[in-house]
């Protein structure tokens, strides 16, 4: 399609549609008309439809992609269901955007991407951090050459009680993993993002459950020791085949002294940088510099992924992150847990 406005639908009427892509997708007009919401806790879709003004809810979304054919559709599920609502989608002729994690294992995204490539339809992931005013600026720096050749990051999404006990986030079955498929991903795929997705070559990992299965503090609220299924930190080594090498950690639980951390940070043979805030450290004229990007603070990140997606969707700009990006990690995310499980290294 080109220039018009597209006809949006999202499968999933849960916390991140509400708080996330709906109000973004309602300012769009110019570009979206919100065709349809479909959720099988259809309270859920109705409340939303109503709140947004949207005329179609559905308890099942197959019934919603064949009576509406939507040009797009946005997929809010949990993890479990990821795939098999994006493959539906672009089956049914939707270009599809689908929330991170891209799915529960690599052989799902696998699937997806086919189902992109067999229905010449596009398929995106929600990886917002990339659309961070600071990840855009020091991107700029590594895309100049000014970092010169990365040869290692260290990636981090620690929280120290930040256990999300709403939702399905402590649950294997449904989510597939804890912090390094909700938290850790998104700066996996950041350093990935900034590396140029160089190819893995081995992982070595271990993840821990130390502290969720009993309770006590809750920064983000309560959770139920008992339910808790996922780890509740990990941490990692990966080797890449041009000799780069990524450590990533990450938790929702750790006793560390601050309350959280996202970072990226980034080491080039000419200079390092941090993303969080955005810094760059080199050497100049016989001394040691510090830049600070002062001014590359931002607040619409979720609102520039919707907007870059249904803008490739117009024919306005290309597809970023795009199923090939999404299949790297989630191979990483596998091999991660594997490592962790066999406690070994893993080749990739
Ligand atoms: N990009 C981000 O930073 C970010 C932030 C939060 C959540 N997320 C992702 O968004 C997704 C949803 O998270 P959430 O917090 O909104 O969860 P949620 O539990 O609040 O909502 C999920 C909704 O999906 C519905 N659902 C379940 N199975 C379905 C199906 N087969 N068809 C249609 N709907 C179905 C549930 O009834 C629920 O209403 C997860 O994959 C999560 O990782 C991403």
């Amino acid at each position: 399609m080109k220039f018009g406005r597209l006809r949006v639908a999202l499968i999933g009427a849960g916390q991140i549609a509400e708080v996330t892509h709906l109000p973004v997708l309602s300012e769009m007009s110019d570009r979206v008309e919100l065709v349809g919401i479909a959720d099988p806790a259809v309270e859920r879709a109705v409340m939303l439809s109503s709140r947004f003004g949207i005329d179609n809810t559905f308890g099942d979304y197959n019934e919603m992609l064949s009576s509406l054919n939507p040009d797009a559709v946005f997929v809010c599920t949990p993890n479990k269901f990821h795939s098999a609502a994006t493959v539906s989608a672009l089956r049914s002729g939707s270009h599809v955007f689908c929330e991170k994690p891209p799915a529960i294992n690599a052989r799902e995204v696998q699937e997806m991407m086919v189902a992109s490539k067999e229905a010449g339809k596009i398929l995106s992931f929600n990886f917002h951090y990339r659309f961070r005013s600071e990840a855009i600026a020091i991107k700029k720096f590594v895309d100049s050459g000014d970092l010169g050749e990365i040869y290692f990051c260290e990636a981090t999404a620690l929280r120290r009680r930040g256990i999300p006990g709403w939702g399905s986030f402590t649950n294997k079955e449904i989510q597939g993993g804890g912090p390094l498929v909700d938290i850790g991903v998104h700066m996996l795929d950041l350093a990935l993002h900034m590396m140029r997705f160089p190819q893995p070559k081995s992982i070595t990992a271990s993840a821990y459950c130390k502290i969720a299965k009993r309770s006590g503090v809750g920064l983000m609220g309560g959770w139920d020791p008992e339910k808790y299924s996922v780890e509740d930190s990990a941490f990692g080594f990966v080797r890449f085949h041009n000799g780069a090498s990524l450590i990533l950690k990450t938790s929702f639980a750790l006793n560390m002294k601050d309350r959280s951390i996202m970072n990226l940070q980034i080491f080039g043979d000419r200079a390092g940088a941090t993303v969080f805030p955005p810094e760059v450290f080199a050497e100049s004229h016989g001394e040691l510099t510090n830049t600070a990007i002062p001014f590359a603070e931002s607040k619409d990140c979720y609102k520039r992924s919707v907007e870059s997606f249904i803008d490739s969707c117009l024919g306005k700009e290309s597809t970023i992150p795009t199923p090939e990006e999404a299949l790297a990690v989630q191979s990483i995310l596998d091999a991660f847990y594997l490592s962790a499980e066999s406690a070994s290294t893993v080749e990739l």
